[in-house]
């Protein structure tokens, strides 16, 4: 059995005073929650106050990326090292923005995955097709070929202790979900992907469903067999609905 786990991805949202506010509210209402693994990933600057505010609860941090370099002139980066030393758990690697706006190729986004789990943190890895190419058909070669470019860079045991999330783009922000039908057969694919390589691995991966989860939808999608929790982005900027995300994992 795979402990579900929930995410909340805050994007570029928030402010300090915002942000404490929020993340209190997670921790208290987190309190009464089990059986569900619990994270959130704020902007890299909030994360020390998130840090802080989490300590001894059953919320950890991630990071929403990471650089690709470890240490040095990279004006703007955030080194994995720096993101462990606040006590992060997860990294986020190729989200789709990061992907589509800043230009992160499936090789990029393999170096960042592989800089993270050579550091001993979680990589939050995410996958997932356009519109464009849900319509063409080609969804699953997109998803294969996404995470064929991390087996390259890591082998058949990449995604030991790793965590996918498959975010169809065309579902995030939009208030368009996959049907938990569509969800389960592209998750049950990624699975079967991975057991090519490492069958006893891919029955471990926890694999999210990312794009317009909320909680209206969060329960039948985490029901299906091979949807093993979220990754949330707007539903994760107010507490409530992020723990009641989370609780439909239970
Ligand atoms: P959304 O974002 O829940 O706002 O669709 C999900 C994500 O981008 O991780």
């Amino acid at each position: 059995m795979r402990t579900p786990l929930v995410a909340g991805n805050w994007k570029m949202n928030g402010s300090r005073a915002s942000v404490k506010e929020l993340i209190n509210g997670v921790v208290d209402g987190a309190k009464a929650i089990n059986g569900v693994e619990i994270a959130v990933c704020p902007p890299f600057i909030f994360i020390a106050d998130v840090a802080a505010a989490t300590q001894g609860s059953n919320v950890a941090v991630g990071s929403q990326d990471v650089s690709t370099e470890l240490k040095g002139a990279f004006t703007g980066e955030t080194s994995i090292e720096m993101i462990k030393d606040f006590g992060c758990k997860y990294a986020i690697v190729g989200h789709s923005e990061r992907r589509t706006l800043y230009g992160e190729s499936d090789e990029i986004v393999a170096e960042k995955f592989t800089v993270v789990k050579n550091a001993g943190v979680i990589p939050v890895f995410c996958i997932g097709e356009t519109l464009q190419e849900r319509e063409q058909g080609v969804t699953e070669e997109v998803c294969a070929r996404q995470i064929d470019a991390v087996f390259a860079a890591q082998g058949d045991n990449a995604f030991e202790g790793s965590v996918i999330a498959y975010e169809p783009v065309w579902a995030i922000g939009t208030g368009k979900t996959a049907s938990p039908e569509q969800a389960q057969a592209v998750h049950a694919f990624i699975r079967a992907h991975i057991a090519k390589r490492n069958a006893d691995i891919a029955e471990k991966v926890q694999i999210l469903y990312g794009g317009s989860m909320n909680p209206a939808n969060a329960r039948e999608l985490m029901g299906q067999t091979d949807i093993d929790g979220g990754l949330i982005g707007g539903a994760s900027l107010k507490a409530d609905d992020f723990l009641a995300v989370c609780a439909a994992g239970q």
